[in-house]
């Protein structure tokens, strides 16, 4: 049996999932906000939005992603405000300590497995 503590645990973290509303595009998974039609017009030509989904970065890091593809994925110069809206969409939603979402592993805590 379950005790109360644990049921109340597992309540506890389910409650913030469903209070956060957020509207996710079912198309590309991306959430529907300020910036959303240019990310998805601008970012989902070559790859899925999936790549943007899964990924963390603070707008610096967004940025240098966007220099990347640009110097070497073919990423087509982007016009300045076009810019500064998908970076202000990306570092709201996609940032590493967003909230209600579980924070990146840090690689260097982990211990190599040993058998017993
Ligand atoms: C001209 C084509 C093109 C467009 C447009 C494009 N990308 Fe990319 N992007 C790529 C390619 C190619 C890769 C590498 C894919 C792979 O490794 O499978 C990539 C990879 C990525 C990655 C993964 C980077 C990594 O470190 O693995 C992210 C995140 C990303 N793109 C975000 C975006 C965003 C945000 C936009 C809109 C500004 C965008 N992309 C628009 C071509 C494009």
């Amino acid at each position: 049996m379950i005790s109360l503590n644990k049921a109340v645990a597992v309540v506890l973290l389910i409650i913030p999932s469903f209070s956060q509303a957020e509207q996710v595009d079912p198309q590309t998974g991306l959430i529907i906000d300020q910036g959303f039609d240019t990310v998805k017009k601008q970012c989902t030509v070559c790859h899925s939005a999936k790549l943007i989904v899964q990924n963390r970065a603070t707008r610096q890091g967004w940025m240098e992603t966007i220099r990347w593809m640009q110097e070497t994925q073919g990423l087509q110069q982007l016009d300045q405000d076009t810019e500064q809206e998908i970076l202000n969409y990306l570092a709201t939603y996609y940032v590493p300590e967003a909230q209600g979402r579980r924070s990146p592993l840090v690689i260097d805590q982990w211990r190599p497995y040993k058998a017993n």
